[in-house]
């Protein structure tokens, strides 16, 4: 008889031991969540006194164990972190990062971070209600009763509307093991508040799990047998992808079934992307893949982060710290794990790669970019999205500093862009306006 596809396909996210060991993938996300929380929240705190993040799916806040190599080690070797003393542990799960963020972003007067946290297991819901207690005295959070998200969502909707001069902007954290927790729908109503409040969405996407899962919806045994676990598969699915998709899906199933198994993968998160944009308005959508090695075949998961003002949240915030997570992973330890050394060769030949890719369609885009007088740093920023967005480079590949120095600047050289003004050195600054000749 046939076997149920199993849809952890290996450790990556596995329920039972998540929260025993913090794994290296797991700290990448931790990493990025807390840059992006606090350049998100310096940059509106001019234009709100309250920023809301909620966390929808929150674990217990601590993992028993931490990883070395963790966020300790990323805040002790950051000019900018370490001014603080906020205690940061390789341990903390999301919702302790978070509220570790609002207390620096407390002591400095700066903005009132509030925390809305859900967790569904009852286990874990008061471990991190305990975890909570002393890192958060006294500021600003919320842990609703064990309950799943779209069960709460009526609640949070209300409550992060209420208490502050008027409704926040408020930046989601949907950090699933599953595609199962978050139908598209809910996706809608958050984007509907964010349009006229402001706020992100970031949201961890499963691919393999969400192939496996179309896989047992589709798969002839459910049929031949009289059963009913297809059907329910398949209502997950179409709850996920939402109800425009049911079609979509499905055909895209069939018309893959001979294809390698990511193609469909490929498919559905390209086809999730674009109705994000086009359902729930959102200006940029981006995704990026956090792998466990840099030579790895598949990614562990994708991020998938959703904003109506692109141009600073990705092309300015996000993207170079995703060049950080994909440089980290070049760092390699030896055999006995006693020495880490950066692997120069392969980050240098990875670099030229994207480079040399940006190259093959440059000229098509060079002309949406700056046929007009653009500032330098507004044509590398639309430069990074229009890569990401014709699915040319994904964010991230690139630090903005390269942009300048190995694509605009060897442009200028060549006498193919024009400069208003040029710095010192000859060559125009970010400042400096820049179009096509
Ligand atoms: C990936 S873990 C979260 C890890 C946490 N964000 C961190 O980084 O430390 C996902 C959590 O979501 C919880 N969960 C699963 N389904 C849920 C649902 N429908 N609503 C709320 N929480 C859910 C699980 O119990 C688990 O603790």
């Amino acid at each position: 008889m046939n076997k149920q596809l199993s849809l952890f396909d290996d450790d990556a996210n596995a329920e039972h031991d998540f929260f025993a060991r913090k794994r290296k993938w797991s700290v990448a996300k931790h990493r990025i969540i807390l840059k992006y929380l606090q350049a998100s929240c310096y940059n509106l705190a001019s234009l709100s006194d309250t920023i809301n993040y909620i966390d929808g799916f929150a674990g217990s806040g601590e993992y028993e164990e931490g990883t070395i190599g963790g966020i300790e080690e990323f805040i002790k070797k950051s000019y900018f972190w370490k001014r603080y003393e906020a205690n940061f542990s390789d341990k903390d799960g999301s919702p302790l990062i978070a509220l570790k963020t609002a207390r620096i972003l407390e002591s400095e007067n700066r903005v009132n971070l509030r925390c809305f946290f859900i967790e569904e297991n009852r286990e874990r819901n008061q471990k991190l209600i305990d975890n909570c207690c002393a890192v958060g005295e006294g500021l600003d959070y919320k842990i609703y009763p064990p309950s799943g998200f779209e069960e709460i969502l009526n609640r949070l909707m209300e409550d992060i509307k209420r208490d502050s001069n008027k409704p926040c902007p408020s930046l989601f954290f949907l950090d699933t093991f599953s595609p199962n927790g978050v139908g598209f729908e809910s996706l809608k109503r958050i984007a509907e508040y964010q349009i006229n409040f402001g706020g992100e969405l970031f949201i961890l996407f499963h691919n393999g799990y969400l192939s496996r899962q179309v896989g047992n919806a589709m798969s002839k045994k459910w049929k031949e047998q009289g059963k009913t676990t297809g059907d329910t598969f398949a209502k997950k699915v179409d709850s996920f992808l939402g109800e425009s998709s049911k079609k979509a899906w499905r055909d895209k199933w069939q018309e893959f079934t001979k294809s390698p198994a990511q193609t469909f993968a490929k498919w559905a998160i390209e086809h999730y992307k674009q109705k994000l944009r086009d359902e729930c308005e959102f200006k940029g959508v981006v995704s990026f893949e956090i792998k466990e090695k840099f030579n790895s075949a598949a990614p562990k998961y994708h991020i998938i982060a959703c904003s109506r003002y692109p141009e600073k949240a990705f092309g300015i915030f996000l993207n170079d710290m995703i060049y950080e997570e994909n440089k980290s992973l070049f760092f390699q330890e030896n055999v006995s794990k006693s020495v880490i050394k950066f692997l120069e060769k392969e980050w240098d030949k990875e670099n030229q790669d994207q480079l040399d890719r940006i190259t093959l369609y440059l000229d098509s885009i060079l002309a949406d970019i700056c046929s007009e007088w653009t500032k330098l740093d507004d044509a590398i920023t639309k430069l990074i999205l229009t890569l990401d967005r014709e699915s040319i480079l994904s964010l991230g590949k690139l630090k903005r500093k390269q942009y300048r120095a190995e694509v605009f600047i060897p442009l200028y050289q060549q006498g193919i862009l024009e400069a208003e003004s040029i710095g010192k050195n000859g060559q125009p600054r970010l400042t400096d306006r820049v179009r096509l000749r």
